[in-house]
């Protein structure tokens, strides 16, 4: 459904650099934050296998940082226009999540997830980009990898929660569908609360400008004569 925005988003140059430069800092953060999962399992078996993950999602990172550089050596990006960043949440990372604090089932179900909206993501992404073989070939990498990554995470949650491992994975799920609700929902107050204070500034200002305009006509120019007795000396302090 999205796709036309995706190949609009795609479709500039700067933008793309942007989208790129972002995907490194968000595939880097991840793997910076499997391997702090990594550190913490007390599982021997996903404590390989997150280190395997981050080690992945760490060179995802590389990947898309050599790539924007490499198109942004090519030509110098302009100046930051309004779509900065992702004007569409991306599907990858852990969404801020302490994963010092989590178990494995909640973890694995929260990365299940993760790595399957990325899946699809970058499945788009690869097909929008057909104008640019390098970047094509290395979303065709990463996607391999994001698809190994969504695999072994449902297979070793079934291990470690095989009597809760779907319903692990629909709250990961319901509470990730929170999440980007809450940012779309941010997103639209801030533009509904610019367009509010437009139109008070463009319908409730303007008869009250006019008012004081008037009343500025009314006033008699130069001295004005006050009342006789007001000019008395003071004779109480108050
Ligand atoms: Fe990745
Ligand atoms: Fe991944």
């Amino acid at each position: 459904m999205l796709r036309p925005v995706h190949r609009w988003i795609w479709s500039d140059f700067d933008r793309r650099v942007r989208k790129l430069l972002a995907f490194a800092e968000v595939e880097s953060d991840g793997g910076r934050d499997i391997l702090r999962a990594a550190q913490g399992t007390p599982d021997p078996l996903l404590r390989r296998l997150y280190l395997e993950h981050a080690i992945d999602e760490l060179h995802h990172g590389h990947l898309f940082r050599e790539r924007g550089a490499a198109l942004l050596r090519t030509r110098a990006a302009r100046a930051n226009g309004p779509f900065d960043g992702s004007p569409l949440p991306g599907g990858h990372g852990l969404d801020n999540l302490r994963v010092e604090d989590e178990p494995d089932e909640r973890l694995l179900a929260f990365l299940h997830v993760a790595e399957k909206a990325a899946a699809g993501r970058f499945a788009i992404y690869r097909d929008i980009v057909d104008d640019d073989p390098s970047t094509r070939a290395i979303f065709d990498e990463i996607l391999r990898d994001e698809v190994f990554h969504m695999n072994y995470t449902y297979t070793q949650l079934a291990r470690v929660s095989p009597r809760s491992y779907r319903r692990q994975v629909w709250r990961a799920r319901a509470s990730r569908l929170w999440k980007r609700y809450i940012g779309v929902a941010a997103a639209v107050a801030n533009v509904f609360g610019t367009l509010v204070l437009v139109i008070q500034y463009f319908v409730l200002l303007p008869p009250f400008a006019w008012l004081a305009k008037r009343a500025a006509r009314r006033e008699p120019a130069g001295w004005t004569t006050i009342p006789a007795g007001r000019d008395d000396s003071l004779t109480r302090q108050y």
